[in-house]
């Protein structure tokens, strides 16, 4: 039987999960959350979120992940006979993540060459939204493809598979030990950059300063709290079958509880800095120009493309921060996106044997067209808009939430805190059941609502109908892939399981 490769290392592993963590999702994402929920009232439902629902579920998949040795749904499937589809319906979200987060890295390099004649000129928003993007109106309409994003997505692609080729050493680690060390000294000189500026304080009290009837209030809390939610699940890569797949390449003798809280705490330092950053540009752009820091032009995708570049026509030595800015972008990014690719390469070489060769070409490249086609139009940041929400508002959450559930309703999760309290220095015990018990029952009111407050959305005339069905529509794809593959996979039986001795770990499955 060929041996299933492991990382080289322990802190080969941490610095992949920490790589896959820290990406556009604390640079791009967050700030443009926080900015649009209200800086502090989004903070509260954040930190929460990630003590009671990232962690706990960061530690589960980490323990699927080890304990069964094998991509998403043949670890689901070892878990229980009929839970292969949870696993094939992960593949579809990192699927579609992988396949829009691309363009987002594609935009960071064309930035990163903008950045040193700061060409987005005087109107960053005119420039981003007309010249860059020229994004249409309607959703639904493809339009032109945009040649300048379409060459840089190509050189994503062609980057990511040669990482891919290389496989789990020589390939995912060497890049983390390479992307990781470099975003931090990027980073970590634009926010020193930054805190130094005019108007940065009024920028922090606006991140810190909570509103608590806002988060509280029934019209308002339920988005918040999905988004905070949306943001942890998306922010630590969780829901989406990436760290059962990272997981599945330890050592069995691995340790798992301080891996999981080091790579939790790095990943949120690294979006508090995110967010201090942005903040204290946001403040000293409202100190220049007059306006509220609430009022600036840009939000979402917006804080990092129109918000920024404007600020850094301001700023002294705006051409070199905006190059360090847009290609930590870069870096967080491609160590982000490698970690959402081996989803599905996992998936198929565990379930099927392939080789890697056959991988890239049966998989890998046809992903990668199916970005090259879709995105880089003038459409495609409607798109993104429209799949990220489908992705991490509903996908990531529901991805998380059925694996708590199953490990629950298996009777398993007493299995699973034993694997990892076997080889973990933290213990598993009651306080992670209540955790992922509350998590069960926080995730399901919230989606409630949520699902609520799109459907009163649908009769209100500012906002586009299109994009509603778009969302639900991804979101049904999705789990319509997951139940055809428990389907189609339900009668044959698992390949020797990749266990190290060889064996199927908690019987019946093999040969169910
Ligand atoms: N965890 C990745 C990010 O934050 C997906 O961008």
């Amino acid at each position: 039987m060929k041996t299933r490769e492991t990382w080289g290392t322990r802190a080969g592993f941490i610095m992949a999960a920490a790589g896959s963590a820290i990406g556009l999702g604390n640079i791009w994402r967050f700030p443009g959350e926080a900015y649009e929920f209200g800086g502090g009232a989004f903070l509260v439902p954040y930190l929460i979120a990630i003590l009671t629902a990232g962690i706990p579920l960061l530690l589960l998949e980490y323990t699927i992940g080890r304990r069964y040795r094998s991509g998403p749904p043949s670890a689901f499937r070892m878990l229980s006979p009929r839970a292969e589809g949870i696993g094939w319906w992960q593949n579809a979200i990192a699927f579609f993540l992988a396949t829009f987060y691309a363009v987002i890295i594609a935009w960071a390099v064309c930035y990163v060459f903008f950045a040193v004649t700061r060409s987005w000129g005087e109107d960053s928003a005119m420039f981003f939204g007309v010249d860059f993007l020229a994004a249409s109106e309607d959703p639904l309409t493809f339009g032109e493809y945009r040649p300048t994003i379409m060459a840089a997505l190509i050189g994503v692609w062609v980057l990511v598979l040669v990482i891919m080729l290389g496989g789990v050493r020589k390939g995912v680690e060497l890049a983390n030990r390479i992307c990781i060390p470099l975003l931090v000294v990027l980073f970590g000189v634009i926010v020193i950059r930054a805190v130094t500026l005019d108007g940065a304080l009024d920028g922090l009290n606006a991140f810190f300063t909570p509103q608590w009837d806002t988060i509280t209030a029934l019209e308002t809390g339920p988005e918040i709290w999905l988004a905070a939610y949306g943001q942890v699940f998306f922010s630590l890569s969780i829901g989406m079958g990436t760290m059962i797949a990272y997981s599945s390449y330890l050592k069995k003798k691995a340790e798992l509880s301080t891996t999981a809280v080091t790579v939790a705490f790095a990943n949120s330092s690294f979006e508090l800095m995110a967010g201090i950053g942005v903040f204290s540009i946001l403040g000293f752009m409202s100190a220049q120009s007059g306006t509220a820091i609430g009022e600036l032009v840009g939000v979402g995708g917006g804080v990092a493309f129109v918000t920024f570049p404007a600020i850094l026509n301001e700023m002294p030595g705006g051409n070199f921060v905006g190059v360090l800015f847009f290609a930590s972008l870069v870096v967080a990014g491609v160590s982000s996106i490698i970690s959402m690719v081996i989803v599905p390469f996992s998936s198929v070489e565990d379930r099927f044997g392939w080789s890697r060769k056959k991988t890239v070409a049966v998989i890998g490249i046809p992903m990668a067209l199916f970005s090259i086609l879709i995105y880089p139009t003038t459409n495609g940041s409607s798109m993104v808009d429209a799949v990220d929400f489908a992705v991490s508002g509903y996908g990531l959450v529901l991805g998380g939430l059925a694996t708590i559930v199953l490990a629950f309703a298996t009777g398993k999760i007493r299995v699973l805190a034993a694997e990892a309290n076997r080889t973990s220095v933290l213990k598993l015990g009651w306080v992670w059941y209540v955790c992922l018990a509350l998590t069960t029952i926080m995730l399901t009111l919230v989606l409630i609502l949520n699902v609520k407050g799109q459907i009163e959305d649908l009769s209100d005339p500012e906002i586009a109908n299109e994009l509603i069905y778009i969302n639900w529509g991804v979101g049904g794809a999705m789990i319509l892939f997951g139940l055809v593959m428990t389907a189609v996979m339900y009668r044959r039986p698992l390949p020797v399981a990749n266990s190290e001795d060889g064996e199927s770990v908690d019987s019946g499955s093999a040969t169910a």
